[in-house]
């Protein structure tokens, strides 16, 4: 790719933005990302892009709506400006909860936001871990899917995960913990869950024995925060001497907050795809920036090199 390598940020998350600008040692491209006074979005790039290699920043993070916009028309200003090349960078790729139908009637949002992406003039879509990886395949264009894993699991000491236990919080979740104990080491315990309704969790039956150990409870995401005290409070009622947990998305919806704190969970690891509310309980709580993975991805993206070597 010759072209320039210009990156754009929506409203989403700006730190996060700052910090990979900071790593890529770049500055943010110059735009207007706004409101109408009518409320609608606004968009505006301040910087001529033809020819270059553009990368729009954005997590679809809540407001979800506002947020996805937000990306969809900075794509469309960078298309319709003739960049060379527009790579979605979304750390948080949101409506990926509906990557299919659960019962008659319902959407498949996650592939709307793929198909709206594409209409859009997006050609490559860089991202951490999607709920499902099965959402790659929504798209007809390259999707970069990093891993939070290496990441998350080289904050947990290996002396320490020799005696310990990774724990898949539901059956969906067995192959991301396994990955994570192969890295981190200790053995593996998997709980099952199921969904009474939606946003609703009640633990059915664990497999593996965490009496006495310290138990590291591994999901992508922590939403209502149901799987993750659900699963904690199993753990303790099964004798559990510390619950850890680690996760790459915290969205924090509703009282989910409030619902950690008085959990057993001692210690929370947390990628930084998503904004930590202010109310977040600091003192249960670290973040691992994903910056540098994302900054490195980029260039190496712009510069037509692998990023296999990022998931190791
Ligand atoms: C389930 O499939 C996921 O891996 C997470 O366990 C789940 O989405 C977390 O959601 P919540 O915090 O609302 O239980």
């Amino acid at each position: 790719m010759d072209g320039r390598l210009q990156v754009f940020a929506g409203n989403s998350h700006p730190r996060l933005a700052a910090q990979i600008m900071e790593t890529l040692e770049a500055p943010l491209g110059r735009a207007v990302v706004g409101t109408y006074r009518n409320g609608e979005t606004r968009v505006k790039l301040d910087e001529n892009v033809r020819g270059s290699d553009c990368f729009a920043i954005q997590s679809i993070c809540a407001p979800y709506d506002h947020h996805l916009m937000e990306l969809l028309l900075m794509c469309d200003a960078l298309r319709r400006a003739s960049a060379a090349r527009i790579t979605a960078v979304i750390p948080y790729y949101g409506y990926a909860k509906q990557e299919k139908k659960t019962t008659g009637r319902e959407p498949i949002s996650a592939k709307l936001v793929a198909n709206l992406l594409c209409t859009a003039g997006v050609d490559r879509v860089l991202t951490v871990d999607l709920h499902a990886p099965a959402i790659e395949g929504f798209f007809d264009i390259p999707v970069d899917h990093l891993r939070a894993t290496p990441l998350l699991a080289r904050h947990f000491r290996r002396e320490v995960m020799e005696s310990a236990v990774v724990v898949s919080p539901d059956s969906g979740g067995v192959a991301r913990a396994e990955d994570f104990r192969v890295r981190a080491g200790g053995a593996l315990a998997i709980i099952s869950k199921r969904h009474p309704e939606p946003d609703a969790t009640e633990t059915l039956e664990m497999v593996g024995d965490v009496d006495g150990k310290v138990a590291v409870i591994v999901d992508d995401m922590i939403s209502t925060g149901g799987t993750l005290v659900a699963a904690a409070e199993l753990l303790k009622e099964r004798g559990a001497a510390e619950i850890h947990a680690a996760a790459s998305h915290g969205i924090f919806a509703g009282d989910a907050l409030n619902a950690l704190a008085a959990s057993p969970v001692s210690r929370l690891f947390l990628c930084d795809t998503i904004p930590l509310p202010d109310a977040a309980p600091r003192q249960k709580l670290e973040t691992i920036t994903v910056a540098p993975l994302l900054a490195e991805a980029i260039m190496r993206i712009h510069k037509d090199l692998s990023i296999s070597a990022l998931f190791t």
